[in-house]
């Protein structure tokens, strides 16, 4: 329970996937990892510890280990910072009668409905002038604490079939958010983020902005066995990956143990920092430079790693029974869920499958395996797309959750430790 709660803390501090990063970073300095950056060259010794960003939103951080990646491999646990949602346009602001809206383009596959009447804000990071010659401009987080903005439902009354057939919204003329009812002296939104950030207008430059749900994480049901929060797919994964990073730093391995966490899943990963970008090949093939003498290091390496692709898993929902395949029903904390698909939109195999079982096994840990409907298409995670990629082998495992794409998903407050454990116990394979 310590690592639930620990869980919808990392989230409430991580409205959106750069300040994910940045969460993840204050953690990880904490624990005596160090930053290297992209640009520089890079001094690596075995046993330490080190994080590198690529442009604030995909980290990827490692323990070295004490033997050559040749001789060892790594173990790679990925994950993705980005969940679905709404991103602010550039020129937002649309005055309709009385009120000002600001229009916002669907970011990934939400479930659009659940936005509807909550207390939403914003987040994200602006580009911001400065007068350093050498930096022209610089990326600032900015999270507005308060609502500011918000999609109210229409009433019944005016919409009478709604609950037959469902809530629907026009993305172009039903999802701008009320911002405001201006006066004639203003009150624009670009002069409130000027504000919040004590820079002047005209130097704001450019901005992502992600609306985000005020309402901090809880826990829910009468054991509080059940936790809810914005984000748990996919900030559940890294959150779990972080902590099993953590914890076995303190054991010094052979292995070189990593975390490798990308934006840009939810919208297809194809970016330099998305998991079809270049991102974890290059650091692979700098630490294969840094710690062999050797043109075949890094093949041999990879051939010596497995990864694990860490992404949410969906819980048979008891009242939609009939969407589930009935032999394969991944029940709230009952522990993680491999994830298996023979069209390889899950990369678990009967090898990689095997390992994990046998770590769950070990370490008297349940879990449970999920295939699809036949008759239902089937999600994808970063796994394949990484997997082909770097020719590493990897297997797809999450745990169950319920209402995924939601802007409130839900999930089980033991499942968290459990994934903790199986994650650690992966790290040290
Ligand atoms: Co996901």
């Amino acid at each position: 329970m310590k690592q639930a709660q620990q869980l919808l803390k990392f989230i409430d501090d991580s409205p959106t996937p750069w300040h994910a990063v940045a969460t993840t970073v204050a953690m990880l300095e904490a624990h005596g990892f160090r930053a290297l950056c992209e640009k520089q060259v890079w001094q690596l010794t075995s046993g330490e510890r080190y994080y590198t960003i690529r442009d604030q939103s995909s980290i990827i951080a490692f323990v070295a280990g004490n033997r050559a990646p040749s001789e060892s491999g790594y173990r790679i646990i990925g994950a993705h910072t980005d969940s679905p949602g709404l991103r602010l346009k550039p020129n937002p602001e649309q005055r309709r009668g009385s009120y000002l809206r600001l229009g916002v383009e669907v970011y990934g596959s939400p479930l659009l409905a659940t936005f509807a009447d909550r207390d939403l804000s914003l987040a994200g990071r602006v580009s911001v002038r400065t007068d350093n010659g050498e930096q022209p401009f610089e990326s600032r987080l900015l999270r507005f604490d308060e609502s500011i903005v918000r999609l109210p439902n229409l009433a019944i009354h005016l919409n009478r079939g709604v609950n037959k057939e469902g809530l629907k919204f026009n993305a172009q003329e039903e999802l701008p958010l009320i911002f405001s009812q201006p006066t004639p002296k203003g009150g624009s939104f670009k002069a409130l983020v000027a504000e919040r950030l004590q820079v002047d207008e005209a130097d704001i430059l450019a901005w992502e902005l992600a609306t985000y749900d005020t309402q901090p994480g809880t826990f829910f049901g009468v054991d509080q066995a059940f936790i809810s929060n914005s984000q748990l797919d996919n900030l559940a994964s890294c959150h779990a990956a972080l902590l099993a990073l953590i914890e076995t730093v303190e054991r010094p391995a052979d292995i070189t143990q990593m975390i490798a966490f990308f934006d840009h899943e939810e919208v297809g990963s194809c970016s330099t920092k998305g998991a079809d970008g270049s991102f974890l090949n290059d650091v692979l093939k700098r630490l294969s430079s840094a710690f062999e003498d050797n043109q075949q290091g890094h093949h041999q390496a990879v051939a010596n790693s497995y990864m694990l692709s860490a992404d949410m898993a969906h819980a048979w929902h008891p009242n939609f029974s009939s969407q589930h395949e009935p032999e394969h029903q991944p029940i709230i904390n009952s522990g993680p869920v491999i994830k298996i698909n023979t069209s390889q939109r899950y990369t678990t195999d009967a090898h990689t499958e095997a390992l994990f079982v046998a770590i769950c096994e070990d370490e008297k840990i349940p879990f449970q395996k999920f295939v699809n409907r036949s008759d239902l298409a089937c999600g994808s995670t970063i796994g394949p797309i990484s997997a082909a990629r770097t020719g590493i082998r990897s297997l797809d495992v999450g745990n169950p959750m319920w209402a995924m794409h939601s802007i409130r998903e839900s999930a089980g407050a033991v499942d968290h430790d459990y994934m903790i454990r199986a994650m650690s116990a992966f790290l040290r394979y």
